[in-house]
């Protein structure tokens, strides 16, 4: 079968080639899915590059999220031959791959495969971040960071099918579309200083209860004076490549919590929570929160150019591979 490997450690994106290698074989425990759409996402740049928590030894095929119909299914696993889903496992850039029964999802009928392809890792972590980890209430104010990328677009999503008022944070006026587009009620930019003051000024002065960053870097200060008495921020990722640091006086003189967010951790020792949460988000895909935002569709061939538009910070929604037709 076709795959995106990695035959050298860390060498980025222009290392990622495609090769023929075995396809996987049936076995007791995991789903054999025929991959239709491979997400493209933050994790893989990071694999590819050697700078992932998770470091395989090459050669390694790249991908950690996708779509498409399962060819295997062991007894018990309540799945059957031919299901559509969407899937979380390592090696996601080929035309098969197991994936374990844990991390697969139904992938309802108003969604494509390159929508079932975008679900997971973004949407799974927005409602975790949001509702279990963040305590969002309805009609309460989140400011979402990095608002017109993958995790950006499904917060923004998550957030107004919570309830909740969303201002988004972009760095230009194309991803501001996409964040209205996906359901923003407020614009800030974030390239200057600017969005903190405006920010302030679009809650009467007196800051959002919730901010949701994937970017960290140096606007995390401004993250948090931007918090209203109380308020939440997630941290999510640090898009930008610094990790922040922060005086721990200013969480205590206004009762500001500041939450680290592992979705991807968490789920892995809660097998529960993971299927708890799988079909709340398809419960909101069904009421019609949440339809996945596709910035670009590659061919598989091209994983290596889907892998630099994230890394050039030129990516909206969510990026995906088409692998095969259906
Ligand atoms: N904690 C978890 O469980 C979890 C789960 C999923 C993802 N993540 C992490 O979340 C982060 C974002 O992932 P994503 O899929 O949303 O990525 P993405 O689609 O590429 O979006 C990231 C956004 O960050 C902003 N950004 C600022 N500086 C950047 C830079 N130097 N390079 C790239 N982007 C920059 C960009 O928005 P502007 O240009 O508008 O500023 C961009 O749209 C990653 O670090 C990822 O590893 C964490």
């Amino acid at each position: 079968m076709r795959a995106i490997r990695m035959n050298v450690a860390g060498g980025g994106p222009d290392d990622a080639v495609e090769e023929e290698i075995a396809a996987p074989e049936p076995n007791d425990h995991g789903l054999i899915v025929d991959v239709r759409s491979a997400g493209v996402s933050f994790p893989d740049l990071l694999l590819s590059k050697g700078e992932y928590q998770i470091k395989p030894d090459p050669p390694f095929t790249l991908g950690s999220e996708g779509a498409g119909r399962v060819a295997h299914a062991p007894e018990g696993s309540g799945f059957a031959v031919g299901d559509r889903v969407a899937f979380l496992s390592l090696g996601a850039y080929a035309e098969q791959v197991v994936a374990a029964p844990l991390m697969t999802f139904r992938l309802p009928d108003e969604l494509d495969y390159h929508e079932g392809a975008a679900l997971i890792i973004n949407y799974h972590t927005a409602l975790f971040a949001l509702r279990d980890r963040g305590q969002l209430k309805s009609g309460e104010t989140v400011l979402v960071q990095g608002a017109a990328g993958g995790v950006g677009t499904a917060a923004i999503q998550v957030a107004k099918g919570m309830g909740a008022h969303v201002i988004a944070a972009v760095s230009s006026d194309e991803k501001a579309e996409v964040a209205l587009e996906a359901g923003a009620d407020e614009i800030v930019f974030s390239g200057g200083d600017e969005w903190l003051g405006r920010t302030k000024a679009l809650t009467d002065g007196k800051g959002v209860d919730v901010v949701l960053d994937p970017v960290g870097g140096k606007r995390f200060l401004d993250n948090l004076r931007a918090l209203d008495e109380g308020g939440r921020l997630l941290v999510v990722g640090f898009a930008e490549g610094s990790i922040p640091e922060v005086k721990v006086n200013r969480l205590l003189l206004r009762n500001t919590s500041v939450v680290g967010v592992a979705w991807g951790a968490f789920v892995g020792t809660r097998p529960d929570l993971a299927h708890e949460i799988g079909e709340t988000v398809n419960a909101m895909v069904a009421r019609g929160d949440i339809k996945p935002v596709i910035g670009r569709v590659f061919n598989f061939e091209d994983a290596a150019a889907a892998l630099k538009l994230l890394d050039e910070r030129k990516a909206t929604g969510k990026v995906v591979l088409q692998v095969s037709e259906d």
